[in-house]
C-alpha cells in the first residue's frame, strides 16, 4: 500500500483484497461488547472536512476510535478556515500538532492531492471525497458489500444509476470495480454522464429497465443539486420516471440482485421508500461496513506490518482491552 489513498486507482488487485479481508476480520468486532483495538494507540487522525458531511465523519471518528487513535475533528465551519485561513496554513498547524493521518473531504477536487504532495506535511492523507472528483473509500465499502453478499466480483454486474456527473462516488466506483475484476454500466441521461466517460472503460446506456434484468447489484446516485448550475433534466417527475428506482422495476431484477444507495437519499426522487426498506437493500449495510473498511485503510496506512491481515488478526485475538 502507498502511504495515500487519494484515488481509487492507487489500489492494486492485491492492495483493494486485503484491505476487504482486514475489513471482514475487524467487522466482527462491531458485534462485540466491546468495540475497541489497541492498534493504533498514540496515534493521531485528524478529520478535516471543508464540506458537509453526516455519514463519512462520523463513520472515520468511529473507525479511528476504535482502533484506540486520538481523533481531532475540524470542520470548515466555526474554524480560521472561514476567517480566509489558505489549505497550506492549516497542513502546518496540523503537521505541528503531530498528525499521523489526515482525512479530508473537499469541495474543491484534487484538494486532498495537493495535501498530500505539495510537501507540507507528513502525514498520511485520505481523500475522504473532493469535488466531483473520488471518494475512494466509499467505493471500498461498496465493494466489501457487494463482495460479503455475492462472493468474488469477478463477471460481476453492476449499473451505476443517476448523477454520475457530479458523483465522486461513481468514478471511484468504476476504477475500484473494474480493478476487482466487475463489469460496471453507468446508467444516467445524456446530460449527466460526464465527458470522456468513454475513457473510462465502462459501459453506458440511457435505459434503465434493459439494464435491471442484467445487473447483480444496482446502485442508486443522488441527484446532486447543489453542485448544478443549469438544467440537467425537464422536472423532478420526468426525472424519477425514467430514471428511479420504484417497486415495479425491482420486481425486474433476478433474486440475488442488491440495492444500494451511498446516502444521503432523497425519498420519491432517485429511489421509493417502499424500494428503499425493502429486502434487497443493503442500505444500512453500507454504513455499518463504512466503519469496517476505514478501520482496515487507517490500520494498513498507519500500523500495519507485514503480513498485514497477519498483524490484525494477532491484534485482533491477543491484544484486546
Ligand atoms: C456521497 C458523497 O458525499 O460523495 N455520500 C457519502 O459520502 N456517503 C454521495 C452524495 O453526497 O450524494
Amino acid at each position: 500500500m502507498k502511504k495515500h489513498l487519494l484515488s481509487a486507482a492507487d489500489l492494486s488487485r492485491d492492495d483493494a483484497e486485503l484491505i476487504l479481508t482486514t475489513a471482514e476480520e475487524l467487522r466482527s468486532l462491531a458485534d462485540r461488547p466491546i468495540k475497541k483495538l489497541p492498534a493504533l494507540r498514540g496515534r493521531t487522525i485528524v478529520n478535516l472536512f471543508f464540506e458537509d458531511s453526516t455519514r463519512t465523519r462520523i463513520s472515520f471518528e468511529a473507525a479511528a476510535k476504535r482502533l484506540s487513535a486520538d481523533v481531532i475533528n475540524f470542520s470548515a465551519k466555526g474554524s480560521s478556515l472561514s476567517k480566509g485561513e489558505s489549505l497550506k496554513d492549516t497542513a502546518l498547524t496540523l503537521e505541528a500538532m503531530g498528525a499521523d493521518a489526515v482525512v479530508v473531504r473537499h469541495w474543491a477536487s484534487g484538494a486532498p492531492h495537493l495535501l498530500a504532495n505539495a510537501g507540507w506535511s507528513r502525514s498520511s492523507v485520505i481523500n475522504a471525497g473532493d469535488g466531483t472528483h473520488e471518494h475512494p473509500t466509499q467505493a471500498l465499502l461498496d465493494a466489501f458489500t457487494m463482495w460479503r453478499h455475492l462472493g468474488d466480483l469477478d463477471g460481476r454486474r453492476v449499473a451505476i444509476v443517476g448523477d454520475v456527473l457530479h458523483s465522486r462516488v461513481a468514478r471511484s466506483n468504476a476504477l475500484l470495480l473494474q480493478t476487482l475484476g466487475a463489469e460496471v454500466t453507468l446508467v444516467a441521461p445524456p446530460t449527466l454522464l460526464p465527458y470522456g466517460v468513454d475513457t473510462w472503460g465502462v459501459s453506458t446506456s440511457y435505459d434503465l429497465d434493459a439494464v435491471l434484468p442484467k445487473s447483480d447489484v444496482v446502485m442508486m446516485l443522488r441527484v446532486q443539486r447543489e453542485r448544478m448550475n443549469a438544467s440537467y433534466f425537464p422536472t423532478v417527475r420526468e426525472y424519477s420516471r425514467r430514471y428511479g428506482l420504484d417497486g415495479r422495476r425491482m420486481a425486474s431484477l433476478q433474486d440475488h440482485t442488491i440495492v444500494m444507495h451511498p446516502g444521503p437519499m432523497i425519498r420519491g426522487m432517485e429511489i421509493t421508500a417502499d424500494v428503499a426498506d425493502s429486502d434487497r437493500s443493503v442500505i444500512v449495510e453500507q454504513v455499518t461496513n463504512g466503519v469496517a473498511v476505514r478501520m482496515a485503510v487507517l490500520y494498513l496506512l498507519l500500523g500495519g506490518s507485514e503480513p498485514a491481515v497477519g498483524g490484525a488478526a494477532h491484534e485482533l485475538s491477543g491484544g484486546e482491552e
